[in-house]
């Protein structure tokens, strides 16, 4: 089969390598994809934005399946537009894809079901979300109710700052039009974790596994918020009731209500789980795999990936056996530019990735590079992350720090302390 992988990041990067593995792959596409994928599939430089130019390249090239990487062509519809021509695509529509591009859909039907998730207030009036602050207890949560790249939530811890963040928000649009509404809601406290699923097209649901991402900068997760600075698969202390429990209390209810409705999901249900004192609460749902924590989970997967998303695509995961799974934990480092998630210098050379040779033990995947002859250039903030896998968490952490070693980027930062929470 012809598959056609949208994306251009490490998570693409690391679908594509686990994709051209398959015996059913035949051949693999990326639009656009980058140099690195090119060294396993043929890469067209085609907007992942524009839907009709991926549907002509798809004619063209007689693709088979699509499989779509980001969350942005996704809430673009690109599902809807390749369906309508009978292409057979992984990922939800654009109406399901609200689940992740809009945080007040997500937190109406967890209203509606009673499924725990932080306490919320929502406004399109910037003046009524000011005169609410002087009912809420800080710290405070501000998010901006559509895709912000990772970045439309805030912490206020008072109502000076809160005050600013939704001026910045609503007025200054600093999210653009994704802060035309907003939600306040109530601070969690606690550990998160992160629980995905597949779901088919019947609402046939296989959970996978957990992962945990570190989201910010610096060291102990202190500084900015990032896209995710490491991540590691799966988490030790969550036992399979408590997989059931998620399950139960977050992926069924939400998928039976879209159903109810008549809007149908599939492909990756992702639970961003916050573990409070009074149980699991859902932050957020995203619809796509995560980046990093995919690169953690696909190296422990034994199952054929191309299988599994065929078969969510196809209405089919009832009828494949469980995924199996490694019994070895793995973990990912981000290997960023100096500076992100502000300002970094681009096009820095990074010596030495050519002499590691990747094996089925460690893996390096590329986020943003460009090869110029025989170097590797950083183009932009997250570069590489590396993984390894090992038969304890911490056999997998020495791993992937050695591997990191042997890369000799002037230029690059990586956090030394990616799994601290739970090694000793
Ligand atoms: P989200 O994009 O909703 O996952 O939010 C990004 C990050 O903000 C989460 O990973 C949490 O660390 C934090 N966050 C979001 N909502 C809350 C909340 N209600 N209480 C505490 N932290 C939160
Ligand atoms: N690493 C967080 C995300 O992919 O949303």
């Amino acid at each position: 089969m012809r598959v056609l992988v949208i994306g251009n990041g490490g998570r693409e990067h690391a679908l594509c390598v686990f994709i051209s593995k398959s015996p059913i792959c035949d051949k693999l596409f990326c639009i656009p994809g980058s140099d690195v994928i090119q060294e396993m599939a043929q890469c067209y430089k085609i907007d992942p934005m524009n839907n009709d130019d991926i549907l002509n390249y798809c004619k063209e090239h007689k693709i088979n399946f699509v499989v779509v990487g980001p969350e942005l062509p996704l809430s673009n519809g690109i599902v809807d537009r390749l369906s309508e021509e009978k292409i057979t695509v992984f990922g939800p529509n654009k109406t399901s894809s609200q689940l992740e591009s809009s945080k007040i859909f997500m937190k109406n039907i967890c209203k509606k079901h009673n499924i725990p998730t932080a306490k919320y207030s929502t406004f399109d009036n910037e003046k009524e979300a000011l005169n609410f602050l002087d009912k809420v207890d800080f710290p405070t949560v501000i998010k901006a109710d559509g895709l912000a790249a990772g970045k439309g939530v805030v912490i206020v811890k008072s109502k000076n700052e809160a005050t600013e963040t939704i001026k910045n928000i609503m007025s200054k649009r600093i999210f653009g039009t994704s802060g035309k509404k907003i939600i306040i809601e109530e601070f969690l406290e606690g550990e998160e974790i992160s629980f995905f699923a597949l779901v088919d097209t019947n609402g046939f649901i296989l959970p996978l596994t957990t992962a945990q991402d570190h989201k910010k900068i610096g060291e102990g997760d202190t500084g900015l918020n990032t896209g995710g600075m490491g991540a590691y698969s799966p988490v030790p202390f969550i036992k399979q009731s408590q997989i059931n429990d998620f399950v139960t209390k977050f992926v069924k209810p939400i998928i039976n209500d879209l159903k109810y409705n008549n809007i149908f999901f599939s492909g990756v249900f992702y639970a961003g789980l916050i573990l409070t004192k009074d149980g699991p609460k859902l932050l957020e749902i995203n619809v796509r795999f995560g980046d990093p924590e995919v690169q953690a989970v696909l190296p422990r997967l034994k199952t054929d990936l191309l299988d599994l998303l065929l078969a969510s695509s196809k209405g089919k995961l009832d009828q494949l056996k469980p995924p199996g799974w490694s019994n070895n934990f793995c973990m990912n480092v981000v290997i960023a530019s100096k500076g992100y998630p502000e300002s970094y210098k681009k096009n820095t050379i990074i010596n030495g990735l050519n002499k590691i040779t990747t094996n089925k033990s460690h893996y390096i995947f590329h986020s943003s590079t460009k090869k110029n002859e025989d170097h590797w250039l950083a183009t932009g903030g997250r570069v590489l992350s590396i993984s390894a896998l090992g038969s304890t968490l911490k056999e997998a952490r020495n791993k992937t720090y050695n591997v990191i070693n042997k890369i000799d980027w002037k230029n690059g930062y990586f956090r030394k302390d990616i799994g601290w929470k739970h090694l000793t």
